[in-house]
């Protein structure tokens, strides 16, 4: 048996290569009752008449939610890569490219303990834009960007955003939303609308003296803001597990302390009803203020090198507190992958999700890295795989290596049809019309042959035999000329002679294709590259010995294969071992002007044979995979 397929009988969750189709839900109208009941809170007083004030959060549509301003798209996840770590039985862990409402709509309701997101700050476009990949940039353009329409945009954006995560979060399940002073005042406003006032639980500052901005102007700004919402009113809050520990001022305070039996020191604290014991050797009640430091600028072990990145200390607090260790932590705006990481060090379970492509790689190169570290440690707790699933933007590449009938499942579903074989020879229905899918390889184009079956097929429908209905359509990578010539001819014959049909091609590439995606596309939600299909860069490594052990690597003859395309990261594996998880310092390194660096120099700790790896990701979405041997002197 090969491996392959033995790993696959005990893998839990979907393996490399498989599609995950959407869940059969309906595009129905968001569901107003999810929204909490509060008119009374809403509801000005009647002595100042009618004033108009807005219960509802910026951007819902009484009839239907904010679907209208966002439509749904439903599309397979490819999942393009299972990052094993030795425990396939266990369900996998799942790290998302894609924008992150859409990819929200397609996973189950109640199903996640803990969401901690720290989305792109009401702060300007410059400051936001981290990775500089066009799926990211896309987002901060000036027609359907996130600031096209200063805060009420921002606001509307996110709520549609907030609304989904709440249907996911469990009932006992919470939120931290981490913002500054930009926008956490309009958001609690917003949240307040989507969770209810009454499920606010904290507004936490957290605090930091070595970083921020300063001016001679004002106080110096020192604090972001976490604004945590649970979803009901029991939900999961263990003060303990943070561990803060109780600091007394011993000169003021130590006459009051006393010692119990077993020589615990304890402080009372009496009221008229009762005596409080409080034991300097348990965690306290941590406060709404975190003080916790920025990461140096220099910071090798976490720092990754981009401005927006969280410490680990602060996400930790929020895990800890409020996910229930193997409860599971989400984070739709992941960034380096700071959440996940944090998640899977403390044994819960994740789920992260980036529109950013390079995100997405510096974050699976976190969460491998990390894993190994932690089994370097020995940590008995087993660390389940993780799967890395494309939403919108397709590898070519990974399709054509897919069975022909999942392909042509996922075709027929991208064009929205129905995979349903009425008849030999006909693959869907999209709508009445019969619908063909050509092979999953690109090379293999469609051929009078094909054509002239197809047309056979089409003329056995009942449809055509009752109803003279003689359309069909052809989607494949590519049509040769005598299929093109072949399905003119029946177009032309077709107005003179009843025998014969009319064929529609289109190439499953092309902008017909995505036609029902381009046609939801709304003034506010740009679906301008959802379903689009990218090639992974053909990556070239050159090498140069430069001295003992130390050798200079050169990716700059790769060939990027997507038009308009440029490289936007590098990242190296000097110890390639069963998977890629890049040499600490070798995942985003950028240049003076912030251009991605082409060339590592890297000085092996030993002589010998050495396996190296090379990723590259260009900034339409591409990503190669380069692997190589040399030999250290
Ligand atoms: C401030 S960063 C997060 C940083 C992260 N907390 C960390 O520590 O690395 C915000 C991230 O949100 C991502 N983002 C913005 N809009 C998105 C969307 N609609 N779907 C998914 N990710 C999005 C950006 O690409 C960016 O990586």
């Amino acid at each position: 048996m090969p491996t392959d397929e033995r790993e696959s009988q005990t893998q839990a969750g979907p393996v490399k290569g498989e599609f995950i189709p959407p869940p059969e839900v309906a595009d129905s109208d968001e569901r107003a009752d999810a929204l909490p009941q509060q008119e009374e809170f809403w509801r000005p007083p009647t002595r100042f008449g009618s004033v108009p004030v807005e219960k509802e959060p910026l951007g819902w549509d009484r009839r239907r939610g904010f679907r209208k301003l966002f439509p749904q798209v439903l599309l397979p996840f490819q999942v393009v890569e299972r990052v094993a770590f030795g425990h396939p039985a266990l369900e996998p862990n799942r790290l998302f490219w894609g924008d992150n409402l859409h990819v929200m709509r397609q996973l189950p309701s109640e199903s996640i303990d803990l969401i901690y997101i720290d989305p792109p700050f009401f702060s300007g476009r410059q400051y936001n834009v981290i990775f500089g990949d066009q799926n990211e940039l896309r987002s901060f353009s000036d027609e359907h960007g996130l600031w096209a329409g200063g805060m009420p945009g921002y606001l509307i954006w996110l709520n549609a955003r907030l609304y989904e995560m709440k249907r996911l979060l469990k009932k006992t399940g919470s939120i931290y939303v981490h913002l500054d002073w930009h926008a956490s005042h309009y958001v609690k406003v917003e949240m307040d609308k989507i969770f209810g006032y009454d499920s606010f639980v904290n507004e936490v500052i957290w605090y930091y003296s070595n970083a921020g901005g300063r001016s001679g102007r004002r106080c110096a700004r020192k604090h972001d803001v976490l604004l945590f919402y649970a979803k009901g009113a029991t939900y999961f809050f263990d003060y303990k597990a943070a561990k803060v520990p109780r600091v007394q001022d011993t000169d003021k305070f130590s006459s009051y302390f006393k010692t119990d039996p077993d020589g615990r020191q304890y402080q009372e604290v009496r009221t008229k009803t009762k005596t409080y014991r409080y034991y300097l050797d348990d965690p306290k009640i941590p406060d709404d203020v975190w003080a916790i430091q920025q990461m140096g600028q220099h910071d090798t072990t976490e720092r990754i090198g981009y401005p927006t990145q969280k410490p680990e200390n602060v996400v930790e607090r929020a895990v800890v507190l409020s996910c229930p260790p193997g409860g599971v932590v989400a984070d739709f705006f992941c960034g380096g992958g700071t959440t996940a990481a944090v998640a899977q060090r403390l044994g819960r379970r994740w789920i992260a999700c980036d529109q950013s492509r390079v995100a997405v790689a510096i974050t699976a190169d976190r969460l491998a890295r990390g894993a190994e570290q932690l089994m370097l440690e020995e940590v008995t707790t087993p660390i389940p795989d993780f799967t890395i699933e494309h939403w919108g933007v397709y590898e070519t590449q990974r399709l054509s290596a897919m069975p022909p009938e999942q392909f042509r499942a996922f075709v027929l579903r991208c064009f929205g049809a129905i995979d349903e074989e009425r008849q030999a020879g006909i693959h869907g229905m999209k709508g009445a019309i019969p619908v063909w899918v050509g092979e999953p390889n690109p090379r293999k184009g469609v051929s009078a042959a094909d054509v002239q079956d197809f047309a056979n097929a089409v003329r056995k429908t009942l449809r055509y035999k009752q109803d003279n209905l003689r359309d069909g359509i052809m989607l494949a990578w590519a049509f040769r000329q005598d299929a093109l010539d072949a399905a003119d001819r029946l177009r032309r014959l077709e107005q003179t002679d009843l025998n014969f049909i009319r064929l529609d091609q289109v190439r499953i590439d092309s902008p017909r294709f995505r036609e029902q995606v381009a046609a939801l596309t709304t003034k506010a939600a740009d679906y301008e590259n959802f379903l689009t299909f990218v090639q992974p860069p053909r990556v070239e490594v050159g090498h140069k010995r430069i001295a003992s052990r130390t050798y200079r690597f050169d990716v700059s003859e790769t060939a990027v294969l997507n038009a308009g395309a440029k490289i936007i990261n590098v990242q190296w594996d000097f110890d390639y071992g069963k998977r890629f998880s890049s040499t600490p310092g070798y995942s985003f390194v950028r240049g003076a002007k912030k251009e991605p660096e082409l060339q590592a120099q890297y000085e092996f700790p030993d002589t010998g044979r050495k396996r190296i790896a090379c990723k590259v990701q260009d900034d339409m979405g591409g990503e190669g995979l380069w692997t190589g041997e040399i030999e250290v002197s």
